[in-house]
């Protein structure tokens, strides 16, 4: 028989329509639990859906709308009877100098990274405890330790994410919800491609080529899943995931 560690528990997680999240959806589902997939694009939140084995919901959200952010955590909760985790995972990443930088795509930035994990967080915070406790996973990135020139603002969202998921942990423990950190090095998904910039887009070729085999969104799924299957008394607070040939 499979080993369904998650079976009862409910998740919802931000991002789910690519890469890192419809991972994670397919490895939590996979550990038994509920899945409540949010994103922009429904048509991929709808294939990933019929490829599931478990049950889910799909939800349109663009976390960035405080109202939609807060409607999808509590319709989570109250399609599936509870909440016991909230992937954090919805992100971008828009690269280039902060000299003549588009400002608009900093916006996006602070909004989807910051803001939306934000609202979600606060929506889903109440729930989670109200339902016996559980996990809030944020997904941050390595950009969130290090600071690079070319990566100012993402590195400013990414750090503000630890910030963030700190203090929380300490908050929450009393009511019984774990906080966890996951920060990725490089991950073959398409959060590169958004960037235009030719300079940018070199940067991250020749970055990938130093690295060799990168990882794939199923590398970073495999430490979500582990972390909150972990008995109730064990938080990771921090996990931090690089492919191998990665220096920094
Ligand atoms: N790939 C890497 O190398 C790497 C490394 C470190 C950290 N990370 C982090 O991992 C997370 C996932 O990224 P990924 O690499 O899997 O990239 P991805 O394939 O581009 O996925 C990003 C996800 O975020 C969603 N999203 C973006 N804006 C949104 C919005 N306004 N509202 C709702 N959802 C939104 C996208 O869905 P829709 O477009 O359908 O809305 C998509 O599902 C991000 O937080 C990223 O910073 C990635």
């Amino acid at each position: 028989m499979v080993d369904q560690p998650l079976a009862g528990r409910v998740a919802a997680i931000t991002g789910a329509s690519s890469g890192i999240g419809a991972a994670t959806a397919t490895a939590l589902s996979r550990a038994g639990a509920t899945v409540a997939l949010a994103a922009r694009r429904r048509d991929r939140l709808e294939s990933l859906a019929e490829r599931l084995e478990g049950p889910s919901s799909i939800h349109e959200v663009d976390v960035t709308d405080e109202e939609q952010a807060r409607s999808f955590i509590e319709s989570a909760h109250a399609e599936h009877g509870g909440l016991h985790g909230l992937v954090n995972n919805a992100g971008v990443m828009l690269l280039g100098a902060v000299d003549g930088a588009d400002t608009a795509g900093w916006r996006r930035m602070l909004d989807v990274n910051l803001w939306g994990l934000l609202v979600c967080t606060h929506a889903a915070l109440p729930l989670i405890a109200q339902s016996g406790g559980g996990d809030i996973v944020n997904i941050s990135s390595v950009a969130g330790r290090r600071a690079t020139a070319g990566a100012a603002v993402y590195n400013m969202t990414k750090f503000g994410v630890h910030a963030f998921s700190e203090a929380l942990r300490q908050e929450a423990l009393h009511a019984g919800v774990r906080v966890t950190v996951v920060a990725p090095g490089f991950v073959d998904t398409e959060l590169q491609a958004h960037n235009t910039d030719p300079l940018v887009r070199q940067g991250m070729a020749r970055a990938r080529e130093e690295i060799g085999e990168i990882l794939q969104p199923d590398d970073i799924a495999d430490a979500v899943a582990y972390a909150v299957t972990r008995p109730p008394h064990v938080c990771l607070n921090e996990v931090v995931v690089l492919p191998t040939g990665q220096a920094r």
